[in-house]
């Protein structure tokens, strides 16, 4: 029997929302046990698991009005047990209990006040002074209160904001309490899992871990699993995962293309190989991607050369491994994310992203993505769990092309040479003053322009290096990070005095918009 089958669990029924994994998410960070199902997966059940405490039904794109398009299992409301719905999951409660759903004149979008009408446990320490704000994102609202709910909470446009049938336990909210902007959002969460579900703690990473590897076990079975292993977070999270789960079925390939930090590749082979005893192919492709990437400076060609190349050699050396079956990748929660939109809209395309998407296809693989509903924090987590060192764990994302990127225009073995070493300079200092870990992102990049210094009375003709540091969330917005002038001087005066080809060192100290965090 799985360990979550003896676990009492909310059930999370998603409709489409694009937060769905959040509230999964934040119910996690609460200590508890859920699941996530698609409404359609259940749209005709009558019997449900016996552990299923409390039910949260999600936002989503649909409008209740459009019968055919949702199939609700009215089902999920008889069931006895407490129902939150979140938006849509809210207006689709007081549809199915006797209310009304109508298209809203003023639509809410962002930030909103909220005003409470009466006490209940579901928004208890909620509200202070009666008010609140939280986040909105809805086009239609409940205009008629179904039989025997009350109304909790209003805001200006949607008069029913929250409201609860006390009996049944069944609570609708027209904002979304799981977003970072909903004010103390959480403690609604909280208090639907502890005070109304009444369960208990019963959820951690060390539980999570047990179940991740179980389940790498019954899909994997005595198949043999690849693994791209580049150092980062997520694929040494990954590999650790699977060495756990299949020890030596899982064979790890590691791609030395040239354009690593300083170190990188001796550090990843002494990690995986020599300490934790994995099955490591280290391929040395240095000259080969040099000798591809001579010439080439569009910043899109140097990317699409890379990833192409780094397929080539990895399905070389995979072919000669007999009967793998799996394929397996760090895919996170927000890779899902964004490439998928709820609205079926393309984003537009910034950069081609470096990653091995083309290979289970090509090589006949099925995927193996352990961490495709888990969050960066939650990857960490996971891998101090798994025994990763910090130093593994907490380092920067560094991008798939590598440094190959850093260096605008055209790229050479002496300039790969150069920057690494102002790199290390730049990434050491912060660990010495304690700033790494304050930085989401920090690297140093070799501009392609040589200016004038003067170094001992003589002229000197050398490149430039940019430093960049910066803060965020999840790289899809970022700011520069403030250092104090001691700090840059000293960095500024290691680069130069030690490095032969740089005479100058800028900060880049521009946002994400309107740049990207890396040059190209
Ligand atoms: P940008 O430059 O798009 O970077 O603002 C956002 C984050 O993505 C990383 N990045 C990549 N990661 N393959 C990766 O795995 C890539 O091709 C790639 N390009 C950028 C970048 O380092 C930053 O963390």
């Amino acid at each position: 029997m799985r360990l979550e089958d003896t676990l009492g669990k909310i059930l999370i029924v998603d409709f489409g929302s694009q937060f769905t994994q959040l509230i999964a998410r934040k119910i996690r960070e609460l200590g508890v046990y859920c699941e996530i199902t698609s409404h359609k997966s259940i749209e005709k059940h009558k019997n449900f698991d016996k552990n299923i405490k409390g039910i949260v039904l999600s936002g989503g794109p649909l409008n209740v009005y459009e019968n055919k398009k949702v199939k609700f299992n009215n089902n999920l409301l008889k069931l006895e047990i407490p129902v939150l719905g979140i938006c849509f999951g809210h207006q689709i409660i007081s549809k199915v209990m006797g209310g009304k759903v109508k298209s809203s004149k003023f639509r809410e979008f962002g930030q909103a006040e909220v005003t409470e009408i009466k006490k209940s446990k579901l928004t208890k320490n909620f509200f202070s002074n009666k008010k609140n704000n939280v986040w909105m994102s809805h086009a239609d609202q409940v205009t008629k209160l179904p039989k025997n709910f009350n109304i909790i909470a209003k805001s200006e446009n949607s008069k029913m904001c929250i409201i609860e049938n006390k009996r049944k336990k069944l609570f609708g909210i027209q904002f979304h309490p799981e977003v970072s902007h909903t004010n103390k959002g959480k403690i609604i969460l909280r208090n639907f899992i502890f005070s109304i579900c009444n369960l208990n703690r019963n959820w951690s990473s060390s539980d999570q871990k047990k179940k991740l590897i179980n389940e790498v076990r019954s899909v994997v079975g005595n198949s043999k699993v690849i693994c791209a292993l580049s150092g980062g977070v997520d694929s040494s999270v990954v590999a650790k995962l699977l060495s756990n789960a299949i020890g030596k079925k899982l064979i790890c390939i590691f791609v030395n293309t040239g354009l690593l930090r300083k170190g990188e590749e001796k550090q990843v082979v002494n990690t995986f190989k020599k300490r934790f005893k994995i099955n490591l192919i280290y391929v040395n492709a240095e000259n080969l991607f040099l000798s591809n990437l001579k010439n080439i400076s569009d910043p899109e060609k140097k990317r699409k050369i890379i990833g192409n190349l780094f397929i080539k050699v990895f399905e070389k050396y995979a072919k000669k491994i007999k009967k793998v079956k799996f394929l397996a990748q760090g895919t996170l929660y927000p890779d899902l994310i964004e490439s998928k939109s709820v609205t079926g809209s393309q984003t537009s395309k910034i950069k081609s992203h470096h990653n091995v998407g083309g290979l289970p296809k090509k090589m006949n693989l099925k995927l193996v993505e352990p961490l495709k509903y888990l969050f960066k924090d939650e990857v960490r987590k996971l891998g101090l769990e798994l025994g990763l060192t910090k130093e593994i764990i907490s380092r920067h994302p560094f991008p798939g092309p590598g440094l190959a990127i850093r260096i605008p225009g055209n790229i050479s073995k002496q300039k790969i040479k150069i920057l690494k070493e102002a790199d290390n300079y730049f990434i050491k200092s912060l660990k010495d003053n304690n700033l790494y870990d304050k930085i989401w992102q920090a690297y140093a990049a070799l501009l392609p322009v040589k200016t004038v210094g003067v170094m001992g009375d003589n002229r000197t003709y050398e490149y430039i290096c940019l430093l960049r540091a910066i803060t965020s969330e999840d790289g899809m917005t970022a700011d520069f990070f403030q250092f104090n002038k001691t700090f840059m001087q000293s960095v500024s005066n290691q680069i130069i005095n030690n490095i032969r080809g740089i005479n100058r060192v800028v900060y880049d100290i521009t946002s994400k918009p309107p740049s990207t965090i890396e040059l190209e």
